[in-house]
């Protein structure tokens, strides 16, 4: 397939530059350039839905892994890795952790991680949104129910995913703390947040990041100020402290008050959405309260 020749040629070229140059800066961007249509940059709504492999069909899920993944991946118990790793038992696994394999740093980030449902989801959808200088140059599975089936499949051949999936599936409230306030615009913005920022954003103290940062304590915090974190220049550049007023205008629109932000999510329209959620963050927020 046309593509995927495109795919091959570039991950060669890159590894090529990578071993000549020692460069993997210049390798993203060659990937980048090179990935075939890339369209635009946004995550839709309904990649926030928890998925549920109950309507996943391991076998169409089978079908579609041999026509679309196994150029670079093997599936069976001890498979050589090819361009990419193993996938075998992938799921329950922690990310990026298959012996002998040099993931990229941008996937190596993810490593404190555990592949679910809902992060292979993520993954599958546009591998580049979430770990940006990613290696696996495919870009992404369109269809929600094809990314359920090959999940569904990836499942059907992990022994050591049920345990684990159940611990580490992002259903957000046994995650958090419990939130103190009973105040019911809190409570709703705790659900929003859920909803529309935790794929992306922890909210405990000291949480992870995930792919975006840790949002504990964000009111009145300087803006791109965490250290475990890396920012874009975009968001570096704003030099003040978060208020109310630059949540609202980021969750509405990212790309709007942030142009180039890492920060890749079409945003919340509903005004009364994105006010519960900065009542939720200022209820995290001890210093905004003060
Ligand atoms: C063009 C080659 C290519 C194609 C096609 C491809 N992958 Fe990958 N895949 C890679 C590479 C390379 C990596 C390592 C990525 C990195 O380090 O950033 C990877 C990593 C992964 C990982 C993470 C593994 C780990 O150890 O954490 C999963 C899961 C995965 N791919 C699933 C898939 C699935 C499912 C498909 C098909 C829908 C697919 N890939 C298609 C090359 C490919
Ligand atoms: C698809 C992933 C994704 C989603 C969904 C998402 N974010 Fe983000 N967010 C990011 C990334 C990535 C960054 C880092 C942006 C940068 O460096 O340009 C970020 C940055 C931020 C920051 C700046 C933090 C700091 O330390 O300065 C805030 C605040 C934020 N997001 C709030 C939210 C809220 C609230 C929601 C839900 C309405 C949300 N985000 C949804 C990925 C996401």
């Amino acid at each position: 397939m046309d593509s995927f020749d495109w795919n091959r040629l570039a991950v060669a070229g890159v590894f090529s530059v990578c071993v000549l140059a020692g460069a993997w800066g210049i390798g993203s961007v060659m990937i980048r350039d090179t990935t075939p249509f890339r369209p635009a940059f946004f995550i839709d709504g309904d990649q926030n839905e928890h998925i549920d492999l109950a309507s996943g069909n391991v076998t169409k899920g089978k079908e579609l892994a041999a026509q679309q993944c196994s150029l670079c991946h093997t599936f069976t118990k001890d498979g050589p890795q090819k361009i990419g790793p193993n996938l075998y038992d992938i799921m329950g696994s922690q990310i990026a952790s298959v012996p002998g394999f040099y993931y990229s740093t941008s996937l190596k980030k993810h490593d404190i991680e555990y592949w679910n449902a809902q992060n292979l989801n993520l993954w599958l959808s546009r591998p580049m949104n979430f770990a940006p200088d990613t290696i696996m140059a495919y870009p992404g599975v369109p269809s929600t129910q094809d990314r359920i089936n090959i999940i569904a499949y990836l499942k059907s051949i992990s022994p050591s995913a049920p345990a684990i999936e159940s611990k580490t599936t992002p259903t957000a409230n046994k995650q958090s703390e419990p939130t103190k306030d009973k105040n019911p615009q809190v409570v709703q913005g705790k659900e929003d947040f859920q909803r529309n920022c935790a794929v992306c954003h922890t909210d405990t103290q000291n949480g992870n990041a995930r792919l975006g940062p840790n949002l504990y304590n964000i009111i009145n915090k300087p803006i791109a100020s965490q250290s475990n974190y890396t920012y874009s220049g975009v968001l570096k550049n704003k030099k003040t402290n978060w208020t109310e007023s630059d949540l609202d205008q980021l969750i509405e629109n990212p790309q709007k008050w942030a142009p180039g932000s890492k920060m890749i999510y079409k945003g919340v329209s509903s005004a009364e959405v994105r006010k519960n959620i900065i009542s939720y963050l200022r209820s995290l927020s001890p210093q905004g309260n003060h």
